[in-house]
């Protein structure tokens, strides 16, 4: 950024009295040192949240009770899977259960990303 040496606004003083080193901080140069390293750079895609894949991937059945699957928010049918316990749940979310198919056919949802559709939906009751 130029400022012309007259210019007494704050900002342009600042910027020309700041310290030499400071342009850099240690957290700027991480991406950077990733990227030569081989990394990406990036972070990883935060995992989608369980409202997000539930209405990609789940609502087709639990919002509508297709193929007989409980609806979303009707705690008489969801009670008894619920004393199951969660990891039934998300065990038969990821490997599927009678009419229930593997991670709801979700090809691209992460384990992490079904049990956040799990706990959203047994949020609902
Ligand atoms: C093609 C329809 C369909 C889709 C899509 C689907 N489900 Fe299901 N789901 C079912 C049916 C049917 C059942 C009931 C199975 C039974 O009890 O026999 C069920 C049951 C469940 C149960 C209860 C299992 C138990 O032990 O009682 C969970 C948890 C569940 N689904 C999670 C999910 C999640 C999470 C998704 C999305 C990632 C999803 N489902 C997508 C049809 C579906």
């Amino acid at each position: 950024m130029a400022y012309a040496a007259n210019d007494m606004s704050s900002e342009a003083i600042a910027e020309r009295t700041k310290p030499v080193g400071s342009v850099y901080t240690a957290k700027d140069l991480e991406g950077i040192v990733d990227t030569a390293a081989g990394g990406t750079g990036g972070e990883p895609a935060e995992p989608r949240s369980g409202e997000a894949v539930f209405n990609a991937a789940c609502s087709a059945c639990h919002a509508t009770g297709a193929a007989g699957a409980p609806i979303k928010g009707d705690a008489a049918a969801w009670g008894p899977r619920v004393a199951q316990g969660r990891d039934t749940l998300v065990n038969h979310a990821l490997n599927g259960f009678n009419a229930m198919p593997p991670r709801g056919a979700c090809g691209n949802c992460s384990d992490e990303e079904i049990a956040n559709a799990v706990d959203y939906m047994m949020d609902a009751i």
